[in-house]
């Protein structure tokens, strides 16, 4: 089964209580969701396996570690996603960046996909699934869907602030794909926001509405 990890780092915390409010801005939603995302790279980066190498220091010489070379993809569902991008590509610049745009149809109400691409290395990759919410869980199971459809093998999915209902739906789907989020809030409402949640993150990110 999936394993859903909270990161409650004080920072995280806090910075996503400015995000939540409703008198924040878009320039300076933007730059927190940013410094979260940073902040969650840094907690999800946590088990990347590591090689030990020799180094000169000015003293001596000394066996020290360096990343493994793990290659890493990071992949925002449109549009919201995008949002998280540059904040984790400060910590790991090497990654590669793809895209998956999903829309629902407006009568079954299922998400459909209209744009993806990936990088050609995909079943080498470890890739990281960003987008700042998990409401339903329908967009995030099918952006998944997408990846494994192209070979993906090893997918974490990360988000800020996600609902129960989501978060069920999303590890039945795929039991493999371990969830990273900063909040677990109350319940989705009728028009299928996240209570108490932060709004429209795509509109609060973009200055649309
Ligand atoms: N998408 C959002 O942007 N906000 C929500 O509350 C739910 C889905």
């Amino acid at each position: 089964m999936a394993k859903v990890h909270v990161f409650d780092h004080p920072l995280i915390q806090h910075k996503l209580t400015h995000i939540r409010d409703v008198n924040t801005g878009t320039k300076e939603f933007r730059e927190l969701v940013d410094e979260v995302a940073t902040l969650m790279a840094y907690e999800i980066t946590r088990d990347l396996p590591l090689t030990e190498v020799e180094v000169e220091t000015p003293v001596q010489t000394a066996k020290s570690n360096v990343l493994a070379g793990k290659k890493l993809g990071i992949v925002p569902i449109l549009r919201a996603g995008i949002g998280m991008v540059d904040g984790i590509l400060k910590l790991i610049p090497a990654a590669r960046v793809g895209h998956v745009g999903l829309f629902r149809d407006p009568e079954t109400l299922q998400p459909h996909e209209y744009f993806v691409k990936l990088p050609s290395d995909v079943a080498e990759r470890e890739f990281i699934l960003v987008d700042p919410m998990l409401a339903t869980g329908g967009t995030a199971v099918e952006a998944v869907n997408s990846l494994k459809k192209r070979g993906a093998k090893n997918i974490r999915f990360m988000c800020l602030i996600a609902a129960p209902e989501g978060v069920k739906v999303f590890t039945e789907a795929h039991p493999d794909v371990d969830v990273y989020i900063a909040a677990l809030d109350e319940k989705l409402n009728d028009h299928g926001y996240i209570v108490p949640g932060l709004g429209d993150a795509g509109d609060r990110l973009f200055g649309t509405k």
